[in-house]
């Protein structure tokens, strides 16, 4: 299969934690609490109200030594994310000098619910090696959050260009999951992208995916984040790709590097955020903070202590590794008194422009110089980073910052004078100048020299243009809805196609040859009425559905020109394709001009990235090459657009050569459920776990049937014309007793003739938010 084809060893990301023992010793007892002036007897854990905490490590081992409850009835108890071993139990006390002598060792049942005896006792023991869920505290407030390794933000991932990584993800939360290494190109590995019920089904709960690929001629920053619903807000870290053994930067090597991702804080449950949201059809809830590293900062209530500070030594070159991993928001960057000079932006080298202030947006990454003043200055700094935004909706219009510390010289008495030197602060432009946005990004150059050169597509072989933006969708019969009317809903298009996510992935339908019933070819090159982009908006802003591909054929060079809409309102967006990066040939603002614009375009060197800002009321003209066969989405990268409808997905056909082509999947893609519909109404789920035999009885008698005002004695069975429905799943077997009680001989055919085979992923689809009720 391809993995062995890839000649360069396996790099293994493996986190490994040394092995402890917690142990924790629960009594269960009644014990008076009083709340709303009210005073009742409630059942505890150590007589603790709320229980207390139990803090814990992949590779902890959690012992819950003896169990008592002195409640008089009979509970069951139930742990979630586990099961257990049920080692004792016995009436009256536990006695822990004797009772553990008789526990069972050996065969105790493992169950993930027990009845704790009443007027009795229970033990039982578990090892706590289940680090999905982590408590996680910002702004005073503590929420379950789910996470890798335990860790928020996730782990780093460090590897060299040309490293191969296996990462084995392990699903212990009850949510589906699948993720994504942002902006790693998968040549010839789509089946490791990670976009839900696109490149693949989601993890479910227990099962596990090894993700399997090979980092080909990109170096810098990148990084991976979960890729199903919201969960990203807390799934998520930075991937480092250091230039290969004996390569080196294209500018001084830094000092050191160090990773600065920006992300979005919410004090209420994600899940219920963008569930509501689509429920109500209106606008999400902003988020209650910006984070640098996971730390919001001093200039939010009760987070002065989750503030990320970088302590630098005067006189040497930091390299930052900027990434914004932030739900919906564009950031500007800034840090006091310094300036920062950019060299890369998503893992590709740029020709290093100076500046003070940054502007990153979803999806984006860049690296940029930090070079520290030669003498420590009597000063410390503020990095602060707050959000460009252009949208009519509201956003959370406030700041994350971080400090910026020096190493003081070893005369003077350091940790109490730093923290009497004054703070300064950054100003960073106005929330939403777009003019500070447009200027910005059109300073993004390829370094384009002879070892990284820009090999830009100079023809043209197929040319799309795409208008994006917002508009509406009908609420459902007798609902009021909060969407831009309160009989609509909020969408999100592309050329007026809201995407649809569907219950299969489409790179296996793709793959099988089974995308009937899943996904059509039709995606519009161009809009179907056009009208004036960016002038007065049109009357009607409802918007279509469905699950719309473009195809194209094995190395198509293609130009793809996005356009912004002011339907509800111009608004920048970040467009994200996965599986490429792509030249940014040209941008404006107003309609692209077909017939003037492309006498501007960059074809020499320009900025080559995997996400672009369409910029506010404007348009983008891109160039890729489609050498990478697989099925890649490309949608904007605010998750809200996202849930919304705004994305579409490209097909890219095998090429003719072996090398050309996509591989098979790994035998451990997360599987799909194959459905069966048979003609007369039997209807076959396939799933292999439930073979059982199915008895049915038939009596074949006379009954009165009326039609057209005649009534006749029809032979039926049990009396019911049409017959009973026999449901059943295939590889069921069927014991069916005819009983013959009329005058006519009988038999019975057992027509199971198919109709039609699709599939869906196993599991629920409720992080499958479509906008049907
Ligand atoms: Cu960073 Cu489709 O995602």
């Amino acid at each position: 299969m391809g993995a062995s084809l890839l000649p360069s060893p396996p790099f293994l990301v493996a986190l490994l934690f040394a092995m402890s023992c917690l142990c924790f010793f629960p009594e269960i007892r009644l014990q008076n609490v009083t709340r709303l002036y009210h005073t009742k007897s409630a059942i505890t854990v150590n007589g603790k109200f709320p229980r207390p905490r139990i803090v814990a490590r992949e590779g902890d081992r959690l012992l819950i030594k003896d169990t008592s409850i002195l409640g008089a009835e009979s509970h069951p108890l139930h742990l979630h994310g586990y099961n257990f071993f049920i080692v004792g139990q016995g009436f009256g006390n536990n006695d822990p000098n004797k009772d553990p002598a008789n526990f069972n060792l050996v065969d105790p049942v493992e169950r993930n619910t027990v009845a704790v005896p009443s007027g009795g006792w229970l033990a039982i023991r578990f090892c706590a090696d289940n680090p999905g869920l982590q408590n996680v505290t910002r702004l005073c407030h503590t929420k379950s959050a789910i996470t890798v390794n335990g860790k928020f933000p996730g782990p780093r991932i460090v590897a060299r260009e040309g490293d191969r990584l296996l990462i084995k993800v392990v699903n212990h939360v009850q949510h589906n999951i699948t993720i994504h290494w942002h902006g790693i190109r998968q040549l010839r590995s789509g089946w490791y992208d990670g976009p839900a019920y696109i490149a693949q089904c989601p993890i479910q709960t227990g099962q596990t995916y090894v993700y399997n690929f090979t980092i080909v001629g990109q170096r810098g920053t990148l990084w991976w984040h979960a890729h199903i619903s919201w969960l990203r807000a807390t799934l998520y870290g930075p991937i480092i790709i250091l230039p290969q053994r004996k390569a080196s930067y294209p500018f001084p090597k830094p000092y050191k590097e160090v990773p600065i991702i920006f992300g979005e804080w919410w004090n209420a449950e994600l899940e219920a955020v963008i569930n509501q949201s689509l429920q109500t059809g209106g606008g999400p809830n902003v988020s209650d903070a910006y984070t640098i590293n996971g730390l919001p900062g001093p200039l939010y209530n009760c987070s002065t202590n989750d503030t990320f500070k970088l302590k630098v030594k005067p006189g040497k070159t930091y390299l930052l590794r900027l990434i914004n991993a932030a739900l919906n928001d564009d950031l500007f960057f800034s840090i006091a008194n310094h300036t920062l000079i950019t060299v890369d932006a998503d893992a590709i080298y740029v020709k290093p422009f100076k500046s003070n202030i940054i502007l990153i947006t979803p999806g984006q990454t860049s690296n940029v110089l930090l070079k520290t003043k030669n003498r420590s200055p009597n000063a410390t700094f503020l990095m602060a980073a707050r959000p460009y935004s252009t949208g009519l909706g509201t956003f959370d219009n406030s700041t994350s910052a971080g400090i910026l510390e020096y190493e003081q010289p070893a005369n003077s008495s350091s940790s109490t004078k730093i923290k009497n030197l004054p703070l300064l602060k950054p100003t960073l432009p106005s929330i939403n100048d777009t003019s500070f946005a447009a200027n910005f990004s059109k300073t993004f150059c390829s370094l384009a020299n002879a070892q990284f050169p820009a090999i830009v597509p100079q023809r043209v072989q197929k040319r799309f243009f795409f208008t994006i933006g917002l508009g509406s969708s009908p609420c459902p019969k007798n609902k009021t809805c909060q969407g831009p009317s309160n009989v609509t809903k909020f969408a999100a298009f592309v050329n007026n196609i809201s995407f649809t996510l569907p219950t299969t992935a489409l790179l296996q339908a793709h793959f099988f040859g089974q995308s009937k019933r899943v996904y059509t070819t039709d995606f519009p090159k161009t809009p179907l009425f056009p009208f004036n982009y960016t002038g007065t908006p049109p009357n009607n802003t409802l918007v279509s559905n469905g699950t719309k591909v473009v195809v194209l054929p094995f190395n198509t060079s293609v130009e793809l020109v996005i356009q912004d809409t002011s339907i509800l309102g111009a608004e920048s967006h970040p467009l994200h394709l996965h599986g490429y990066n792509f030249f940014i040939v040209g941008q404006g603002f107003g309609n692209y001009d077909p017939n003037k614009d492309p006498a501007n375009f960059n074809l020499v060197d320009p900025v080559e990235r995997n996400t672009v800002a369409v910029p506010s009321g404007g348009w983008v003209a891109i160039r890729f090459l489609a050498d990478n066969p697989g099925v890649w989405f490309m949608h904007c990268h605010y998750d809200v657009h996202l849930s919304w409808g705004l994305g579409m997905a490209l097909v890219v056909m095998d090429g003719k050569l072996p090398n050309q082509k996509l591989p098979p999947p790994p035998s451990d893609l997360p599987q799909l459920h194959e459905i069966r519909i048979f003609t007369c109404i039997f209807i076959f789920f396939s799933k292999k776990k439930f073979i059982s035999t199915f008895i049915f009885f038939m009596q074949i008698r006379l009954q009165n049937v009326t039609r057209l005002c005649h009534t006749k004695s029809a032979i039926t069975v049990n009396g019911k014309f049409p017959g009973p429905r026999i449901f059943a799943r295939e590889g069921d077997r069927l014991l069916i007793e005819v009983v013959n009680h009329v005058q006519h001989n009988i038999t019975i055919h057992w027509l199971v003739e198919m109709l039609v085979t699709f599939f869906k992923c196993l599991g629920t689809f409720q992080e499958n938010h479509q906008k049907k009720d």
